[in-house]
């Protein structure tokens, strides 16, 4: 489907205050020693943005805008003044292909795919609770009715709300480096996080990664490509996602003409 007024309607690439920033990522093999180390701050909840969901203040009310919109919060699906958790619950029970997007940031990307794939579910997190709210005003106004938003840290949320092998694909697009060693911690591809996509990810299915930072790339081929769930990147896979609207920070680097890496693993 392309229909330019509309695409130019769901985008949203008004100013940005990106900036290419550093480069210099650096990456090394891990040790055993430090592989351990990030099992056990995985295990300690380390690292998660906005700290774990569960101590968040009223972290088992939905906010009021959230009331009967397609929005959740992990803990919150009981929060019987609004029909969330029931509504998601029958959504995730469905057999519906769903694909998942971490990090959306403005949302292009995925509410242009949720609109050429109306047959499909969809969940898209962004921990930016202004950010979501900023999405589902655009949901609505363009009556998207396969996506579901929320505003935990994906990685406790995914596997509070998912059966293991439910997602088709899940899209990790321009996730943020961390570049300094005290907030590397923060970073979303670690070991056990590539353990929680083989979890999720059917047999099958795919892991998209992209980047402008080529050293985060080769970190993610590293991770993945070594998981034993996981094969190798294939550049082909891509034409499993297909004709796609890029994300904000894509379209900034196309237009500044930033070279952009992309991975597709398949889920073994
Ligand atoms: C650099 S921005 C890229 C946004 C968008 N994907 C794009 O390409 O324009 C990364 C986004 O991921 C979000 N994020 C980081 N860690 C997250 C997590 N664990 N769960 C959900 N969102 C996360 C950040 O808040 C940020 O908005």
């Amino acid at each position: 489907m392309s229909d330019p007024t509309l695409d130019e309607k769901i985008l949203d690439y008004h100013a940005t205050s990106f900036s290419q920033g550093r480069m210099d990522f650096a990456w090394e093999e891990l040790s055993d020693d430090e592989r351990a180390q990030l099992y056990a701050d995985w295990q300690a909840g380390k690292g998660l943005i906005g700290g774990h969901p569960k101590h968040r203040p009223g972290h088992e009310r939905l906010s009021d805008w959230g009331l009967n919109q397609p929005v959740f919060r992990a803990f919150a699906l009981a929060d019987e003044r609004g029909d969330n958790g029931v509504r998601l619950r029958a959504d995730l029970d469905s057999d519906r292909t769903l694909e998942i997007e971490i990090g959306f940031g403005r949302g292009d990307f995925i509410l242009d795919r949720a609109r050429r794939h109306p047959d499909r579910l969809f969940i898209a997190y962004e921990v930016k609770t202004k950010a979501v709210r900023l999405m589902l005003s655009r949901v609505q106004r363009f009556e998207v009715g396969n996506l579901w938003l929320s505003d935990d840290d994906a990685r406790v949320s995914l596997p509070a709300v998912l059966a293991p092998g439910r997602a088709e694909i899940v899209h990790v697009l321009f996730p943020d480096p961390w570049w300094k060693e005290q907030h590397k911690i923060k970073r979303l591809f670690s070991p056990p996080f590539v353990d929680l996509m083989a979890d999720l990810i059917r047999p099958g299915g795919l892991l998209h990664f992209k980047s402008d930072v080529e050293g985060y790339n080769e970190l993610v081929r590293y991770l993945v490509a070594n998981h034993p769930s996981f094969a190798a990147h294939n550049p082909e896979l891509a034409d499993r996602i297909g004709p796609h609207l890029p994300t904000h920070r894509e379209a900034w680097c196309g237009r500044k003409k930033l070279p952009v890496w992309a991975s597709y693993f398949e889920r073994k």
